[in-house]
């Protein structure tokens, strides 16, 4: 029997760290993956430095895009996948969560009839300024199969009147922060590296749009990191960058400012630490399934469940407000809500299920 040919678009980092999973039971399945990097992130501490670490397989292309305005960014992506897929002729095209690589590796397959899959389907903030939040209508719906991480996810497809089929399977994100840190020291080296006591920092990142146009606005959440009264380790996207420099973040304060780090130490960070403090998407799960309070710098999340039992807490940006959830104590209860460890087995079995390879027509069910 043919083998299923998938073509996996990837660009930026969450992307690299959900691809990780699903590479491995890919390959494991028999089914051949064809990966392609459109090089939205290109550092080094960005993008190659996790290939590495997470044993990626080597890019079919890479398409070098870079960054540039939101246009710009996608129709350059648009216009070299569409050759990397007239090319490459493969079964379906894969694409995960929210970013711009995620919007032209969905329309550039579905222009070319190619069958869509979307991983972490079904997730919404209901504020379309955002720009994730526009990429993540646009995949869903024009995906064949979706992949949703949770019931209520999978509901919102639904009452937004997706006819497609539509699998609950969990989170990549999650199953393999678990496993990671299921292996990790019980004093992880990074602890020593920045002099940090357990549950006695705050580790923060920022990188949103809508918390880094404006200086006033990152000026307010550096306030609330420093009001915290604990040491915080704060890796800088490359966005951010010149904010940190231009308020001199991390001089004369108790914040240590480092470059973007190896996903294993954040997860080692996040783990030890007394809360996570960001605007990230993935570290409000990463944080609470660890089992370390989070903060989020923003007035809503698409990840809804991490706010029950209070382990999440929105608090927009003002400083007080961060201050003063970085240092709650942790809930009681712990919570589990993206899965039992299995999403990438899950997501295999149900391409399998769904699709078939294309000479045999595709899209089954
Ligand atoms: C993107 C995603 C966001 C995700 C984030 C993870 C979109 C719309 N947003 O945001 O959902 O949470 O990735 O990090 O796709 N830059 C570099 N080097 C790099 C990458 C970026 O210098 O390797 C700088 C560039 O100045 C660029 C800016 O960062 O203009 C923003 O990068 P971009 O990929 O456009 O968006 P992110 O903020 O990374």
């Amino acid at each position: 029997m043919t083998a299923l040919r998938v073509l996996s678009v990837v660009g930026a980092r969450p992307q690299f760290i959900k691809a990780a999973l699903l590479s491995r039971a890919f390959a494991a399945h028999g089914v051949t993956e064809l990966l392609v990097h459109t090089g939205q992130h290109y550092d080094e501490a960005m993008s190659a430095a996790f290939f590495a670490e997470l044993a990626l397989p080597q890019p079919h292309a890479a398409l070098g895009v870079g960054s540039g305005t939101h246009a710009q960014q996608t129709a350059e992506m648009l216009v070299r996948l569409e050759r990397v897929l007239l090319d490459a002729d493969p079964d379906c095209v894969l694409v995960y969560g929210d970013t711009n690589s995620t919007l032209a590796g969905a329309l550039a397959a579905v222009k070319l009839g190619i069958p869509l899959v979307h991983v972490e389907a079904g997730l919404r903030s209901f504020d379309r300024r955002m720009p994730e939040e526009v990429n993540r209508l646009v995949a869903d719906h024009l995906a064949d199969l979706l992949f949703a991480p949770t019931e209520s996810a999978a509901e919102q497809l639904r009452r937004e009147g997706t006819d497609r089929p539509i699998a609950v399977v969990g989170d990549l994100m999650v199953d393999l922060a678990l496993a990671v840190a299921r292996d990790l020291p019980a004093r992880p080296a990074v602890l020593d590296r920045f002099s940090l006591r357990s549950r006695a920092y705050v580790v923060a990142t920022i990188h949103r749009a809508s918390n880094t146009a404006q200086t006033a606005r990152f000026a307010q959440l550096i306030a609330g990191l420093r009001q915290i009264g604990l040491p915080v380790i704060f890796p800088v996207h490359p966005r951010t960058r010149p904010l940190v420099e231009a308020l001199r973040v991390g001089v004369d304060d108790e914040i240590t400012v480092c470059e973007p780090l190896p996903y294993a130490e954040m997860i080692a960070l996040q783990q030890h630490a007394r809360a996570v403090v960001t605007d990230s998407g993935g570290m409000q799960k990463e944080a609470i399934v660890l089992g370390t309070p989070c903060v989020t710098l923003r007035d809503e999340t698409e990840w809804t469940q991490t706010l029950e039992g209070g382990w999440n807490v929105l608090v927009g940006s003002d400083p007080a407000a961060i201050a003063r959830a970085a240092r709650r104590a942790p809930p009681v209860a712990r919570i589990m809500p993206y899965g039992d460890g299995t999403s990438a087995a899950r997501i295999v079995a149900a391409m399998l299920a769904h699709l078939t390879p294309r000479a045999a027509d595709s899209c089954a069910s």
